[in-house]
C-alpha cells in the first residue's frame, strides 16, 4: 500500500467480511481487554522489523535463507523453560546444518510468542449427541470438552499478550546471555539426542565448523564479531483481527504504522481472499508478511493478492509460503511461479511441506509421513531449480520435545508409535530429531542441485 492511501486505517478491516474470527458473547468485556492491550507496550519494535525486511529481501536474491519452525497452535499452559529451551535448541541445530551445508547466512523465525489463534474448517465439533464450538486456539478459548471450557473468552487476549511476552523475554535473554554462540553448542545439546541415529553426522558438522572458527579467530587474532549471538524473528498467523489491531501502532520518526505483537505476521490458507478482512488489514501494516498458497488458489487469484499486499514491490515485503502438498506440488508449482514472473515482482519464495501432508490415521490422529514432508520440499527445490527462482526457505511445524506425532524419520516412527507421545492438539509436528534430520537432509539435496541463475529470484 502506497503510505498515500487514505482508503485504509487500522480500523478498514472491520468493514470486510472477516472469517475465522469468534463470537464474544459480551461485546463491552471485548472492548475492556482490548483497551488493557492497546495500554500496554509493544512486543517487538519497528527496527527490528525493518532489519528482517531487509533479510527478507536477501533471502528473496539468494543471498540468505529462511528458516521458519515451531508449533501449529501454542499453549499457555506450555510457556515453561524447559519447552521454550528445547525449541530453541532445534532451531539452532537445524540452523547450524543449514549454515554450513548451504553456505549462507539463516533467518532464524520462530513460531513462537504469539501463534495463538487457529483458524478450523468448522466452527462447531460434534461428539456422540453434544455440538459446541471448536477449539480456535487459547487466545480464544479451551480445548476442554465442555461448553464454559468452549465459550470464547476476551480475558484470553490479555493472557495472550503476556505469555507472549513472557516467551519473548526469555527468548531474549537467552541469547542475549550467549545461549546461541557458536563457540558453545553443547548448551543447545538434547538429551535424546546423544543416543540419536543422526548425532554422528550432526556431531561432526559441529567439529568442522569449531576446526573454522579455531583457524578463523587465529588468523584475526581475536573472538569474531557476531559468532556469539544468533538473532531470532518471531512470527504468527495474523487471525485474531482485533488483537492485531491493538497492537497495530505508530512509532516516531517513521510513516505508516507496525503490527508491533511479532515481526513477520503471515495470512492463512483460510483467510487469504482479496476482498476479506484479513487481506485488507494487512496491506496497510509495514510488516514484512507472509501469505500461504494452497493448491486450489488459482495463479491469477495470486497475483491480485501480490498486487493487493505489495503494490510497490517493496524489497522483502512478501513471501509466498507455498503448501502444495507432495502429491500437487509438480503441478501447482509451476503454474505460480510463471504468475509471480509475469508479474514481474520479486517475492521470496518459501515452502512449507507440512500442510498439504496432513492425514488422519484410522484410530482418527491427524499425522504426516517424513517421507512426503521431505519429497514435497525436494520437489520445491528442484522446481525453483527449473524455474530459474530460488527457494529461499523452510516452513515447519516442530517441536524440541519428544514427541511422536509425524510418522518416519531415521528412528522409523509408526503408526503405532502414535499414540505414546501424542502431546499436539491441532497439527502433528516433527519432534526433535525429525526436525534435525529434516535440515540434514535438505543440506544433502541441496548438494544435489546446482543454485539457480545467479543464486537470484527471477
Ligand atoms: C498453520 O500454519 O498452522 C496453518 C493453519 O496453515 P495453513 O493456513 O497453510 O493451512
Ligand atoms: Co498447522
Amino acid at each position: 500500500m502506497s503510505v498515500a492511501d487514505s482508503s485504509w486505517s487500522v480500523a478498514s478491516w472491520q468493514g470486510k467480511n472477516a472469517s475465522q474470527q469468534p463470537d464474544y458473547p459480551d461485546a463491552d468485556a471485548l472492548d475492556a481487554a482490548l483497551a488493557t492491550i492497546a495500554a500496554q507496550p509493544p512486543l517487538v519494535t519497528s527496527w527490528e522489523i525493518e532489519t528482517l525486511k531487509t533479510h527478507l529481501a536477501e533471502a528473496a536474491h539468494g543471498q540468505r535463507f529462511l528458516l521458519q519452525g515451531g508449533d501449529c497452535a501454542e499453549r499457555f499452559h506450555e510457556c515453561t523453560a524447559d519447552i521454550i529451551t528445547a525449541r530453541l535448541k532445534v532451531l539452532l541445530q537445524m540452523s547450524l546444518v543449514l549454515v554450513y551445508g548451504l553456505r549462507k547466512p539463516i533467518v532464524r523465525v520462530g513460531r513462537f510468542a504469539g501463534q495463538y489463534a487457529k483458524p478450523r474448517s468448522s466452527p462447531t465439533e460434534t461428539r456422540g449427541d453434544v455440538t459446541l464450538p471448536s477449539y480456535r486456539g487459547d487466545i480464544i478459548n479451551d480445548i476442554a470438552y465442555t461448553p464454559e471450557a468452549r465459550q470464547p473468552d476476551p480475558r484470553r487476549l490479555v493472557k495472550a499478550y503476556g505469555t507472549s511476552a513472557l516467551t519473548l523475554n526469555f527468548v531474549r535473554a537467552l541469547i542475549d546471555g550467549g545461549f546461541a554462540d557458536l563457540h558453545h553448542p553443547e548448551y543447545w545439546e538434547l538429551d535424546f539426542a546423544r543416543h540419536s541415529p543422526l548425532s554422528s553426522e550432526y556431531e561432526a558438522i559441529v567439529d568442522r565448523i569449531h576446526e573454522a572458527l579455531r583457524f578463523a579467530e587465529t588468523v584475526a587474532d581475536g573472538p569474531i564479531s557476531g559468532i556469539r549471538r544468533a538473532d531470532f524473528y518471531t512470527s504468527h498467523e495474523a487471525l485474531h483481527l482485533h488483537y492485531e489491531q491493538a497492537l497495530t501502532r505508530h512509532v516516531p520518526r517513521r510513516d505508516g504504522v507496525y503490527n508491533l505483537s511479532t515481526h513477520f505476521p503471515w495470512i492463512g490458507k483460510r483467510t487469504a481472499h482479496l476482498d476479506g478482512a484479513h487481506v485488507e488489514y494487512m496491506r496497510g501494516i509495514r510488516n514484512p508478511i507472509g501469505l500461504k498458497v494452497g493448491p486450489t488458489l488459482p495463479p491469477s487469484d495470486l497475483q491480485a493478492l501480490i498486487t493487493r499486499l505489495n503494490p510497490d514491490d517493496e524489497p522483502g515485503r512478501l513471501t509466498l509460503i507455498t503448501r502444495l502438498g507432495v502429491d500437487q506440488i509438480e503441478d501447482r508449482l509451476p503454474r505460480l511461479i510463471e504468475a509471480v514472473q509475469a508479474l514481474g515482482t520479486t517475492v521470496l519464495w518459501c515452502c512449507d511441506p507440512m500442510h498439504g501432508n496432513t492425514e488422519v490415521t484410522e484410530s482418527g490422529l491427524k499425522t504426516r509421513h517424513f517421507d512426503n514432508i521431505l519429497g514435497e520440499l525436494e520437489q520445491a527445490m528442484a522446481v525453483h531449480q527449473a524455474m530459474g527462482t530460488y527457494l529461499g526457505g523452510v516452513h515447519f511445524e516442530l517441536t524440541g520435545e519428544d514427541v511422536t506425532e509425524c510418522i518416519g524419520g531415521a528412528r522409523g516412527l509408526t503408526e503405532h508409535d502414535l499414540e505414546r507421545a501424542y502431546t499436539s492438539v491441532v497439527d502433528p509436528r516433527l519432534n526433535a530429531e525429525q526436525g534435525l534430520e529434516m535440515a540434514l537432509r535438505i543440506v544433502r539435496s541441496h548438494q544435489h542441485i546446482q543454485p539457480g541463475r545467479n543464486g537470484s529470484a527471477a
